[in-house]
C-alpha cells in the first residue's frame, strides 16, 4: 500500500485540500503565476503550523506520459551520473587543474539536467497517479535540492558556498610557540587536529582552538547570512516554509524534529554520566590555575577534538583499567604479512560468509587501494558507485593497521548496498534515508570491532573475557559514539533555528545549545563578531548534519536486529554476525529495496515489528554494562550534569542585548538545576 497519497499531507489542515485545485499550478502557466501560487501556498502552510505543506504539482495526470518521462529521466540521469562520477574519480585520484576543470564542467552539466528534470517532474499531478512507484519517484524528484531557484540565484548560491569553502580550506594559523622564525602556516588538517588530539597543555589547546575560530568565523559570517537568505528563498519556491523544513522533508516523516529530540533526551542521562566521569578525570589532570568546576560545563578545548565532538583521543587520560589495554591487532597483522589486497579480501569474506555478494571484476581492476607515488590524491577513504550497474570501486590509501581494516569493512558495506539496489530505477538507488548508508556501514563495524571477531579471523590468539577488559572496550566505544550524540544533535538544531528565526545572535544561540546539551563552554569570551559555527566544515559547505545523529542511533537498532536474526545470546556489545546466513538475509532485505520504500517500513520489517522509527533502546542496551559502571564511578561526584552559571554564560551572552535573554536564561538554568538536583539525589547516593 503506497503511503504517499495526497490526503496524508493535508489531514491536519482543517480539511482544506489544495491538491484538488490542480488548475492553479501547471507547467504550462507562466512562472510568475506559479510564484504567486507558491507564496499563497506558503502563507497557508505557515498558518497550518505543523509539518503539513503543499507540494509543487502540475495538472498532467496522464500515467503513460509520466512513465515515459521517468524512463527517459532514468537513462539520462544514470549516464550523467556515470560521467560526473568518472570525472570526480579522475580528479580525486590525480589532483591537477586540468582534472578539476573537467570535473567542474561535468557538475555544471548535471546541474542543468537536474533543473530541467525538476521542471518536467512538477508538471505531473503525481500525487494522484495510480502507480505507487511512479508516484514515489516523482515525489522524490519534486523535493530535490535547490533547483527551484532561478538560474542567477542558484549560481549566486553556488558561488557563496564555494567562497566559504575556499576561505575555510585556506585558513592558516600561527604555531603556539611563536618565535620570529616560525611561519603562520598551520592548517586544520593535519596540524591543528593533531594539536587538539595529542597536546595535553591547556594553553596550547586553547591557542589552537581560538586561532582556528579567529581564522574562519569572522570572514565567513556575512557570507553565511547571505547563504541563509538564498537557501530559504529556494525552499519557499519549493513549497516549504524555510530551508530547515526542506531538509527535514527528505525523511518523509511528519515529526522528525520531535523524534530526534525525544531520542536525544532518552540518551542524555547516559551522556551526562560519561561527561561527569570524564570531567572528574580532567580535573585531576589539569592542575590549578586551570580549574575545572565539578558542577560546570567543561572548557571546550580539552576533549581531544576541535569541536569536542569525539573524545577518543583522550582515552589515555580516562582509560578505566590501564593494565588491561586492548590487544594490539596491528602488530599481529604485520607479523602475518598482511597487505591492503589481503585486507580487502578479508572484508569480502566477511560478507560472503553471510551469503552476500562477492566484489565484481571491475572492483578489483579499478579500485585504488594504496597511495600512488606518481601523483597527488585525496586520501580520504570512500566507496564509489558509477551508476552503470557494473563499475564499483573503493578508494583508500590503505595502511596495514587495525583502523584501516575496520575502514575497508565500512567502505565495503557501502559497495554491498550499491550492489543490492543496482536493479532499481536511478532515483531509488540510494539509502532508505540520508542516514542509512552510514548506519549500515557502522552497524557492520559493531560486529567487526569485537575481540570475538578478531579472534575468529585469526588476529587475536585468546580473548581475555573479563569484566575490566569489557569496560575498557565499552568506554572506548562511548568516547566515540556517546560523546558524539549531543554535537550531532545540535548542529542542525542550530541551523534550523537560524533558517526559521533569522541570523540575529547566531553565535549566542550556538553556545546556548552547546552548553545546554553538550555541557561545554568556550574557554575564552565570545561575541557576535565571532562566528563559531563557521569553524565546522559541514555548516559552511551546505551539508545537512542530522543524518549523523540519526545514523548513530540507527546503527544500534540495525546491529540489534542483525544479532537477533543471528541468534546471538548474551550482551549486545559482544555480538558478531560473521557467518550468519540469517543476519545476511536481513541485511540483504534492507539493502535491496534501496530508497524505494519508506525507511520506517524497512525498519519495521528488519526489526520484526519492534520499531518503526528511531529508537534509543538498542544503544542504551549496548552500553548498559558501562552505564552501571559509570554510576558507581560517579557516586562521589557533586553533580551528574552541569549548571551553566551566569559567569559561564557571560562568556557568550551579552546581557545588555535585552532583558528577555536574561529571563530565558534564568528560567533555563533554574529548570536545569532542579532537574540536576533530582539526578543528584537519584544517582548521587544510590550506590
Ligand atoms: C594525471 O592527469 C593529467 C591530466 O591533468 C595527465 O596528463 C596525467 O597523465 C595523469 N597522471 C596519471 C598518473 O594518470
Ligand atoms: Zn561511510
Amino acid at each position: 500500500m503506497g503511503s504517499l497519497g495526497p490526503a496524508r499531507w493535508w489531514e491536519d489542515c482543517h480539511g482544506l485540500d489544495l491538491s484538488s485545485t490542480p488548475d492553479i499550478v501547471s507547467g504550462r502557466q507562466p512562472r510568475a503565476e506559479m510564484r504567486r501560487f507558491l507564496v499563497i501556498a506558503a502563507l497557508f502552510v505557515s498558518r497550518c503550523g505543523a509539518y503539513d505543506r503543499t507540494f509543487i504539482e502540475g495538472a498532467n495526470g496522464n500515467l503513460g506520459e509520466a512513465l515515459q518521462f521517468l524512463r527517459e529521466y532514468d537513462n539520462e540521469a544514470s549516464s550523467m551520473c556515470t560521467r560526473v562520477t568518472e570525472a570526480q574519480w579522475l580528479y580525486v585520484t590525480n589532483i591537477t587543474d586540468q582534472n578539476k576543470k573537467r570535473m567542474v564542467d561535468a557538475l555544471s552539466l548535471q546541474a542543468k539536467l537536474d533543473r530541467v528534470s525538476w521542471q518536467k517532474a512538477i508538471q505531473f499531478s503525481w500525487s494522484s497517479l495510480p502507480d505507487p512507484m511512479a508516484r514515489r519517484q516523482l515525489n522524490m524528484l519534486a523535493l530535490k535540492g535547490r533547483v527551484a531557484l532561478p538560474q542567477d540565484k542558484q549560481e549566486e548560491l553556488t558561488k557563496i558556498v564555494a567562497e566559504m569553502k575556499e576561505i575555510f580550506n585556506r585558513a592558516r594559523v600561527c604555531p603556539f610557540s611563536n618565535s620570529a622564525s616560525s611561519q603562520c602556516d598551520l592548517s586544520l588538517e593535519p596540524e591543528l587536529t593533531r594539536v587538539m588530539a595529542n597536546s595535553r597543555s591547556y594553553e596550547e589547546q586553547l591557542h589552537a582552538w581560538k586561532s582556528w575560530r579567529d581564522a574562519t568565523g569572522p570572514k565567513l559570517r556575512s557570507r553565511f547570512i547571505n547563504y541563509v537568505e538564498i537557501a530559504n528563498e529556494a525552499a519557499r519556491l519549493n513549497g516549504f516554509r524555510d530551508a530547515g523544513e526542506q531538509e527535514r522533508a527528505v525523511y518523509g516523516v511528519d515529526d522528525l524534529m520531535n523524534q530526534v529530540s525525544e531520542v536525544w533526551s532518552t540518551l542524555a542521562p547516559l551522556y551526562r554520566q560519561l561527561h561527569a566521569y570524564v570531567r572528574s578525570r580532567l580535573r585531576s589532570h589539569y592542575a590549578p590555575p586551570h580549574r575545572i568546576n565539578p558542577t560546570a560545563p567543561i572548557p571546550a578545548q580539552l576533549l581531544g577534538n576541535m569541536w569536542a565532538q569525539n573524545w577518543k583521543n583522550i582515552l589515555d587520560l580516562v582509560l578505566p583499567y590501564p593494565g588491561k589495554r586492548r590487544a594490539d591487532v596491528t602488530s599481529e597483522m604485520l607479523r602475518q604479512g598482511y597487505t591492503p589486497q589481503r585486507m580487502i579480501q578479508i572484508s569480502e569474506e566477511f560478507f560472503t560468509s553471510m551469503g552476500l555478494k562477492p566484489m565484481p571484476v571491475e572492483f578489483w581492476h579499478k579500485s585504488l587501494l594504496e597511495r600512488p607515488t606518481n601523483r597527488h590524491v585525496a586520501c580520504k577513504a570512500s566507496a564509489w558507485d558509477f551508476c552503470n550497474r557494473r563499475d564499483y570501486r573503493i578508494k583508500q590509501c590503505t595502511e596495514v593497521a587495525m583502523d584501516d581494516l575496520l575502514t575497508t569493512h565500512h567502505e565495503m558495506t557501502h559497495i554491498q548496498y550499491y550492489l543490492h539496489y543496482s536493479d532499481l530505477p536511478y532515483v531509488f538507488r540510494d539509502g532508505a534515508n540520508p542516514a542509512f548508508h552510514e548506519a549500515l556501514a557502522d552497524a557492520i563495524l559493531l560486529s567487526v570491532t569485537t575481540p570475538k571477531h578478531m579472534h575468529r579471523i585469526g588476529l587475536l590468539n585468546n580473548i581475555t573475557d573479563d569484566y575490566e577488559t569489557d569496560i575498557n572496550f565499552l568506554l572506548e566505544m562511548a568516547l566515540d559514539k556517546v560523546a558524539y550524540l549531543p554535537f550531532a544533535f545540535i548542529v542542525d538544531q542550530w541551523r534550523w533555528q537560524v533558517f526559521s528565526e533569522g541570523t540575529r545572535n547566531m553565535n549566542t544561540a550556538w553556545w546556548e545549545l552547546r552548553s545546554y546539551h553538550q555541557g561545554v563552554i568556550p574557554p575564552v569570551s565570545r561575541s557576535e563578531d565571532d562566528f563559531d559555527p563557521g569553524s565546522k566544515y559541514h555548516i559552511i559547505s551546505d551539508q545537512p548534519y542530522i543524518r549523523y545523529f540519526i545514523s548513530l542511533v540507527l546503527q544500534f537498532q540495525i546491529h540489534q536486529a542483525l544479532c537477533t536474526a543471528a541468534g546471538h545470546i548474551g550482551t549486545l556489545h559482544t555480538c558478531d554476525i560473521y557467518r550468519s546466513r540469517e543476519a545476511g538475509r536481513v541485511l540483504a532485505d534492507i539493502m535491496s529495496v534501496g530508497a524505494s520504500r519508506p525507511w520506517t517500513e524497512i525498519l519495521r520489517v528488519a526489526t520484526k515489528g519492534s520499531a518503526t522509527g528511531l529508537d534509543a533502546r538498542p544503544m542504551l542496551e549496548y552500553f548498559k554494562p558501562l552505564s552501571l559502571w559509570l554510576r558507581v564511578q560517579n557516586r562521589d561526584e557533586k553533580m551528574i550534569g552541569w549548571v551553566t552559571s551566569e559567569q559561564d554564560s557571560a562568556l557568550y551572552e551579552q546581557w545588555s542585548r535585552g532583558g528577555s535573554f536574561r529571563v530565558d536564561n534564568c528560567i533555563t538554568t533554574t529548570i536545569l538545576a532542579v532537574f540536576l538536583a533530582t539526578c543528584y539525589s537519584r544517582y548521587g547516593f544510590s550506590h
